[in-house]
């Protein structure tokens, strides 16, 4: 018997050439995938670097300077990310996410916004067009951002305490200037503006009253996010994660909440509505309670691959298409023929699979497909 060779290949480099079907298949805004679940959230990463290193996403120790990023060749250009966009937002996309690593240090970023604000949905409505941001570059590019056209932002911020904060970035980077990034933002109009904190019990927990009285009445939506196992590197252990339910009795005991009903289907966040009615809260438990039925995401990779799960192990190359002859109608059908064959629910599956199962260790990471 042959032994079996298992090359060592960077993981990110390991995906599946997007095909065209014999079939051309018409892009209606209908297209349902294995699951029945419609496609209406485009996540696009404009980068995959990061000024900070938060240790559950980028730790040290693995993006240091030796980390093989990927060379400013092998991005897709703004033509090519509005070209992709575009089949998408013909196969019912209605929300575009433009994340990273950190999507503040592609350079020019607004004239992508500005060609995003452009495409229009299947029903002719605007797309709501938003950006992950870590709040870092914010104060100086908001009022750019808005004028582009991006409607609004999601801050990352995981605690106001500056030690804390400084910590958990790994950087050094001041609280107090994400909180003016923010204000920014708010000035600008970029609302409204969401804040994501991701807990990690005994790091930041703590943290979580102090957020909720800081945000309250400000109208900026503060959504607290369970840490999960995604990618490969962050170390993640169970007994770090703090379930959602814990953060909202910790909060409601001292600032009565209300459950309110969700905003929209497939919504990642529970919403949560203080009980004198000033403002909301959100929490995210992917790890408890996971919302994988109505997941209607997908992510397009900085150098073109398609990635129909946060916990994939593979993507789908359009580069080749989209660099080579296909059409537009042959680009559409491949995405969607991918989306068809889509069946991922990881989150609902993590409960019953052995640690380190079919994805362990292999999973893409974060930063690189975006949150
Ligand atoms: P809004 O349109 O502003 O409500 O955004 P959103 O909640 O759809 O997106 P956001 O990127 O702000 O999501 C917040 C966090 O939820 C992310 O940073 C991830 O941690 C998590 N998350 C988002 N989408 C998914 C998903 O499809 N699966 C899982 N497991 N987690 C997700
Ligand atoms: N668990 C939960 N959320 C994460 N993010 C990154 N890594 C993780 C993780 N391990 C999310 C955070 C951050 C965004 C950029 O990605 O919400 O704000
Ligand atoms: Fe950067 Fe956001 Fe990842 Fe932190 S969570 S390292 S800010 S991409
Ligand atoms: Fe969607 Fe995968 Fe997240 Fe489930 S785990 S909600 S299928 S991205």
């Amino acid at each position: 018997m042959s032994e079996r060779v298992i090359p060592l290949v960077d993981q990110r480099l390991q995906s599946l050439a997007a095909t065209v079907p014999s079939t051309p298949i018409a892009a209606t805004g209908l297209l349902g995938d294995a699951l029945g679940r419609p496609l209406r959230d485009l996540r696009i990463s404009v980068t995959d670097r990061c000024n900070f290193r938060c240790s559950y996403c980028m730790p040290k120790e693995v993006f240091d300077k030796d980390y093989p990023y990927l060379p400013h060749s092998a991005l897709l250009s703004f033509e090519e990310i509005t070209r992709v966009a575009r089949q998408f937002v013909a196969h019912g996309v209605q929300k575009i996410r433009l994340t990273g690593g950190e999507p503040l240090l592609r350079k020019h970023i607004e004239i992508l916004i500005e060609q995003l604000a452009a495409l229009r949905t299947v029903e002719g409505q605007p797309l709501d067009i938003t950006l992950t941001t870590n709040g870092s570059l914010l104060e100086r590019k908001a009022v750019a951002l808005k004028a582009a056209g991006l409607r609004r932002v999601t801050v990352s911020l995981d605690g106001l305490d500056d030690t804390v904060f400084r910590a958990m970035n790994d950087v050094d980077f001041p609280v107090a200037d994400v909180l003016r990034g923010i204000a920014a933002a708010q000035a600008a109009g970029l609302g409204p503006i969401k804040v994501n904190m991701v807990v990690k019990r005994g790091t930041n927990d703590h943290e979580i009253l102090p957020m909720a009285r800081h945000f309250k009445g400000t109208g900026i939506v503060l959504r607290f996010i369970e840490y999960m196992d995604v990618g490969a590197t962050n170390g993640w252990r169970m007994d770090e994660v703090m379930p959602s339910a814990e953060v909202v009795k910790r909060i409601h005991a001292e600032l009565p909440l209300v459950q309110l009903d969700p905003a929209a289907p497939g919504e990642t966040a529970e919403r949560w509505g203080y009980a004198d009615g000033t403002g909301e809260i959100g929490v995210i438990s992917s790890v408890t309670q996971a919302f994988c039925r109505d997941c209607n995401r997908a992510r397009l990779s900085t150098e073109g691959k398609l990635y129909l799960c946060l916990f994939a192990t593979q993507g789908h190359d359009l580069k080749p298409l989209v660099r080579g002859q296909a059409s537009d109608e042959q680009l559409a059908s491949a995405i969607a023929q991918i989306w068809q064959g889509r069946d991922d629910r990881y989150s609902e599956l993590r409960a019953s699979l052995p640690p380190d199962a079919s994805t362990g260790g292999r999973r893409v990471e974060m930063s690189y497909i975006g949150g």
